[in-house]
């Protein structure tokens, strides 16, 4: 069964990011089993929406912390934040449409979803966030 786990070169150091993530990984794998267990589309839309729900507040926590440091690369970040929060969205409307899903596909698409921002994004704010804490 697809699971994500937050692997070690996933943590940022920020117990705010890290313990958000955590929670994250945990509703992306609720999903999973959902998905996997072939359960009908209201109930992976429930545990979707969860997800959606968990993402927009742990965004705007983030987004806080970058308002709150004026952090550098803030409008890449938010931006990225955006296009990411609609690609979990249309997911949903896809799913509440009665669309089928490609499991594996899905899988790894929200496995890339997640790993990829942190490694990319969310990396470099966790530093800058630890940085401004020590000067
Ligand atoms: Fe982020």
């Amino acid at each position: 069964m697809a699971q994500f786990s937050l692997t070690d070169d996933l943590y940022t150091g920020s117990s705010l990011i890290d313990g958000d993530h955590h929670r994250l990984a945990e509703l992306v794998n609720a999903f999973f089993e959902s998905m996997q267990n072939g359960e009908n589309g209201e109930r992976m839309s429930k545990t979707l929406h969860a997800l959606i729900g968990f993402t927009g507040e742990h965004f705007a926590r983030e987004e806080a912390e970058m308002d709150r440091i004026r952090y550098v690369a803030t409008l890449a970040h938010k931006a990225e934040h955006t296009k990411l929060l609609k690609q979990i969205v249309e997911l949903n409307e896809m799913l509440d449409a009665g669309g089928k899903i490609n499991v594996p596909a899905v899988a790894e698409f929200l496995s890339e979803w997640l790993r990829g921002h942190i490694l990319a994004a969310d990396m470099k704010f966790a530093a800058a966030l630890k940085q401004q804490k020590t000067a």
